[in-house]
């Protein structure tokens, strides 16, 4: 597979972050049984907008965008979520490509990395963990699935 490229994303690729963020979470809506996922029900002016006022990084593999991730600013935090990488292009590296070029992106007002990992998926999880995140508490999202909060101190 030729180089993987990072690069922020601004508003212009919209349509195409859409494509790809709604193809990487079908696997997540399939295992909690619901369509009604953030990543799922964002519109392209949701993105846009989000393009806008956050960070977000893409993977490019040549020209094509195969991965994403977002940063969201809160004080010192840094909330990461929208980590997806296109469904044939899974299990290669690029998903901890985007979070460890996402992390290196990030402000320096940041002080500690945050994200809400779905708690029945389990590959999710230890890949947080593998690059330090540890669990720090839990909550539920707006459709009722069970949320790990995992935070990775800068
Ligand atoms: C989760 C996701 C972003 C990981 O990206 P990836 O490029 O597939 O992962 P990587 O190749 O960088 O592998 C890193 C780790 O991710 C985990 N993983 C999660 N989903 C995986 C998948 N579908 N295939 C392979 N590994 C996966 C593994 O633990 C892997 O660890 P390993 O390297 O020790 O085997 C990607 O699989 C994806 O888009 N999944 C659907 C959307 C999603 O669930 N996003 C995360 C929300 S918290």
């Amino acid at each position: 597979m030729d180089a993987i490229t990072y690069r922020r994303l601004g508003p212009e690729v919209a349509g195409e972050l859409l494509t790809v963020q709604r193809a990487a979470f079908l696997s997540e809506a399939r295992a909690y049984g619901t369509l009604e996922i953030p990543p799922l029900t964002e519109t392209l002016d949701d993105l846009r907008r989000e393009l806008e006022s956050s960070l977000t990084i893409g993977a490019f593999l040549g020209r094509r965008l195969v991965g994403a991730a977002r940063l969201t600013l809160e004080d010192e935090i840094g909330w990461i979520s929208r980590v997806g990488v296109a469904p044939d292009l899974q299990g290669k590296g690029i998903g901890s490509g985007v979070l460890e070029a996402l992390e290196a992106a990030a402000p320096s007002q940041v002080q500690r990395f945050q994200l809400g990992a779905g708690a029945k998926s389990a590959s999710n999880i230890a890949m947080y963990e593998a690059r330090g995140y540890r669990e720090i508490s839990r909550t539920f999202d707006s459709v009722g699935i069970e949320l790990v909060i995992m935070a990775r101190e800068r």
